[in-house]
């Protein structure tokens, strides 16, 4: 078992990773100083894979869990749902020392850190994700946030953790399209900030790919330690964060316009291509490092190209990112492998150009 610190001024907390590490969940709670009651946030799908394993652990060390089921989505990541967990909450009595644990993917952590954050004003949040993007992005950080109409996750706020725990066995069940989803925001991270991570990942995607225990669990532990990194320096996203975006203006676009039928990991595929290739244009980043990147994208099985998308809905969408500064594109643009920074200077005109490159 692995274990990361994430310093921060306030409310500093410890990512644990490991595979088989959902066992010791319990006895992580009780040496916090966690006792009695404690609520598991997740969906009938995690919960039936891994729910009784967490619930031995709990047991053992002697907690009591109550059960609160989501229905598995996207779709239910929602001010309405979040409505039913609060109802839920009050009616199994939740305190304001009443543990919530978010057990699942992305969608059940950025809800149930919601409902944590503002159930009482806050309750202690215990985050155990169970994809491979939840465990290297989404459950670090403290961004916590619901969808909104067609706005995804605009209401929401900073919330951090009380503990991570990112048992990487329970990747073993994940469906194959749910791995790639989380292996673009992995090669990003190599991408933007380590040279190291990504030659591990240019030598081992295939021992990754097949779930190679050790080298799966090494990956992971770089990528958390990267985000954690990034989190400590700029916890509120005023600056530095932004390069976690690497790929992500062009990705969340070309998401948006295909109406979500190109899954978020293959558009990131696609934006970080988009990003490079800005980057090498504007005699950045050179043409090799380019190509590198291009190339590991596609031994992953991730697309580099896109089709039947109209470049100009992506542009139009691009507009309307909330990233947006003084009517600006903030971009997060590539000086080398491992080098990312954020650049107000990209023109319209040369992002245009280069999405009509990859269809
Ligand atoms: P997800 O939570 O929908 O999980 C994907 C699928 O995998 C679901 O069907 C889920 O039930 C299933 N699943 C989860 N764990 C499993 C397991 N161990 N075995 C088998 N199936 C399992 O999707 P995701 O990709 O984990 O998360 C996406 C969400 O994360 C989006 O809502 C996105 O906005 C959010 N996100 C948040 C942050 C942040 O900083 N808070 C960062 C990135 C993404
Ligand atoms: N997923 C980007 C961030 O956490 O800042």
């Amino acid at each position: 078992v692995k274990t990361i610190k994430v310093n921060l001024i306030q409310n500093s907390y410890e990512i644990k990773v490991g595979s088989g590490f959902l066992n010791l969940v319990g006895d992580e709670l009780v040496k916090l100083g966690m006792k009695g009651k404690v609520i598991v946030i997740t969906n009938p799908k995690v919960n039936h894979l891994w729910g009784e394993h967490l619930n031995i652990s709990l047991r053992a060390a002697g907690l009591h869990a109550s059960l609160i089921e989501v229905p598995d989505g996207e779709e239910y990541k929602s001010l309405e749902q979040a409505g039913k967990l609060y109802e839920q909450l009050s009616e199994i009595r939740a305190e304001r020392v009443t543990p919530v644990l978010a057990l699942g993917g992305g969608v059940i952590g950025d809800l149930a850190g919601f409902a944590a954050a503002t159930y009482m004003r806050g309750v202690p949040l215990v985050q155990i994700p169970t994809t491979l993007l939840a465990q290297v992005d989404s459950s670090t950080g403290g961004k916590v946030a619901v969808n909104h109409g067609r706005l995804k996750n605009i209401i929401g706020t900073f919330y951090q953790p009380k503990l991570v725990i990112a048992d990487t066995g329970t990747l073993r069940t994940l469906a194959p399209v749910e791995f790639l989803n989380g292996l673009a925001e992995v090669i990003k991270h190599g991408v933007i900030l380590d040279r190291d991570l990504f030659q591990k990942l240019e030598r081992g995607i295939q021992q990754l790919k097949s779930l190679d225990e050790g080298f799966l669990e090494d990956v992971i532990y770089r990528s958390i330690c990267i985000k954690a990194e990034i989190v400590e320096k700029d916890e509120r996203d005023t600056g530095l964060r932004n390069v976690l975006n690497y790929g992500h203006t062009v990705g969340h676009a070309i998401e948006t316009v295909s109406d979500f039928k190109i899954k978020h990991g293959n558009a990131v595929a696609i934006g970080i291509v988009a990003a490079g290739r800005i980057s090498q244009k504007m005699g950045i980043l050179p043409q090799s490092a380019r190509e590198r990147i291009e190339l590991m994208l596609q031994k992953a099985g991730l697309p580099v190209k896109f089709s039947d998308l109209d470049v100009m809905r992506i542009m139009d969408m691009m507009g309307y990112d909330k990233k947006k500064i003084d009517g600006k594109l903030r971009f997060v643009l590539l000086r080398n492998i491992g080098e990312a920074f954020i650049s107000d200077e990209v023109s319209p005109k040369l992002i245009e150009q280069v999405l009509r490159e990859l269809i």
